[in-house]
């Protein structure tokens, strides 16, 4: 049943906030922040050591994917598109009010390769932390992976793939992701 058709029923925030009262039930380890909203769709994967916390008024847009199997942070007001995926085996940090557009990935892991003789499925996984600033806007289809910092205010265009940091302020495109300007009034890149 769509979000619409049940809040033919009843209201769209008390049909919020019944189902953050069951999300805080289900994952105790988690933190929801106030305003949370998270719709239908949300598969969440919560290792028993993994630390979740949503900062205040988050939105999850419909089928996001969440995994946390260490520490995965998202700050206050961010806004995440349908089908997101945000996997943390170890750490990834998002800052206050980033605009997270559709079909996004930011993952923490790779599967490790190292072994040409064994299944790469057998190989576990390497990790880096990713970090992710204030007021950064990631574009339709980004993927995130492992090691990335994206400083506050940047910018990462529709389909990007970004394998290296972006500084703060930045407008970065492609694939690999390459800074291709700054932002008006960002202070130069370091
Ligand atoms: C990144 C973006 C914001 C840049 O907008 P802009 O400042 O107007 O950038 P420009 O059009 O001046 O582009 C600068 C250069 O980057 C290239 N470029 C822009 N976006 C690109 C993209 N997504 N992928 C590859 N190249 C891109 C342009 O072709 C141009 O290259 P050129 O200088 O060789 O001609 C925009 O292109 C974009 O990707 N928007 C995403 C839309 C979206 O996903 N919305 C989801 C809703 S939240």
């Amino acid at each position: 049943m769509s979000d619409r058709s049940r809040a033919g029923r009843i209201s769209m925030g008390v049909w919020r906030r019944l189902r953050r009262a069951w999300l805080r039930m289900r994952f105790p380890n988690a933190q929801w922040g106030r305003g949370c909203d998270i719709r239908l769709g949300l598969r969440l994967a919560l290792a028993p050591r993994g630390r979740l916390r949503l900062g205040e008024e988050v939105v999850f847009e419909r089928d996001a994917t969440l995994e946390c199997g260490g520490e995965l942070s998202i700050g206050d007001r961010c806004i995440f598109g349908h089908h997101c995926t945000v996997a943390a085996k170890e750490s990834i940090e998002i800052g206050h009010d980033c605009l997270i557009a559709e079909m996004v990935s930011i993952r923490d892991h790779d599967h490790a390769f190292d072994d040409f003789d064994v299944p790469i499925r057998d190989q576990g996984s390497t990790c880096a932390p990713v970090r992710i600033g204030n007021n950064v806007w990631l574009a339709a289809r980004v993927v995130v992976v492992k090691g990335v910092t994206i400083g506050d205010g940047a910018i990462v265009g529709a389909g990007a793939v970004v394998t290296k940091d972006v500084p703060s302020g930045a407008i970065a495109v492609g694939v690999p992701a390459r800074v291709v300007k700054m932002r008006p009034g960002a202070p130069p890149a370091q």
